[in-house]
């Protein structure tokens, strides 16, 4: 069950504005690029921020994401119409599946994690990469996230809304946190999220347990030290 954050409309609504520019998505546009893949599966895609931006480009994509809210978001978007946006994984082979924004980290139990890597390994053509991002637990994120802030953005079509971020449980490898947002009408919405922190060894044993052989695994050229990005091959 996504977060609300992800599935409730006029939370939804906001990620975009808050989200800021996305130059995060650059270094995977050119890590596709650079591995040749025209059939991409976005696992995660929330509002399709890449799987636009891939398409526009001239790639086969499709947008898989259990808040429907999100996609109804994504499908607004220019160019939403080249895009497939499922709820749930195709049957379908593809060159290359990606998960961006952290949406690994959404998978809390390793039962979960188990899952969804054996389903992405079976949505991959042998030969085929799954290329994510996780947070580096050494890094210790949450230090930073201790101290509460708040800023507000001007939404189109809404106005002014308030984010508050407070850092609310910390169990390692589990860190929750809750947003609470307010609007110009005056109500007051929060969402809570749990990420699970993987360190190098257990994602090399779950990723090898699936199937996978890592190819590669980088900085998030955007916020080094902080990310592993794993590039992972289908054999
Ligand atoms: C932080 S957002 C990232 C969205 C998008 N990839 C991006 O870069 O903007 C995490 C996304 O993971 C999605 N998610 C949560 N549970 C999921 C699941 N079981 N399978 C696939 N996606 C899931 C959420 O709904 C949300 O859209």
């Amino acid at each position: 069950m996504p977060d609300p954050i992800f599935a409730h409309p006029r939370l939804a609504a906001l990620y975009d504005t808050f989200d800021g520019d996305r130059d995060d998505l650059d270094a995977y546009e050119e890590i596709i690029a650079e591995l040749g893949a025209r059939r991409v599966l976005d696992l995660g895609c929330g509002t399709g921020s890449l799987a636009v931006r891939l398409a526009a480009a001239g790639l086969s994509v499709t947008g898989v994401e259990p808040a429907t809210a999100s996609l109804d978001v994504a499908r607004a978007k220019p160019g939403a119409h080249l895009v497939t946006w499922l709820p749930e994984m195709p049957r379908a082979q593809f060159d290359l599946a990606v998960m961006t924004g952290n949406v690994a980290d959404v998978f809390t139990t390793d039962d979960e994690w188990a899952t969804v890597l054996t389903d992405l390994h079976g949505a991959l053509r042998p030969g085929g990469h799954l290329v994510f991002e996780t947070r580096r637990p050494e890094y210790r994120i949450w230090d930073e996230w201790s101290v509460p802030v708040a800023r507000t953005r001007d939404v189109p079509g809404i106005g002014p809304v308030e984010q508050r971020f407070q850092l609310t449980d910390v169990r390692l490898p589990l860190v929750t946190f809750r947003y609470t947002y307010t609007f110009p009408d005056g109500e007051t919405l929060t969402s809570d999220s749990t990420l699970r922190f993987r360190d190098r060894n257990e994602l090399d044993a779950g990723l090898t347990a699936a199937g996978f052989h890592i190819a590669d695994v980088r900085q998030a050229p955007d916020r080094p030290a902080r990310e592993r990005v794993f590039l992972c091959e289908r054999p």
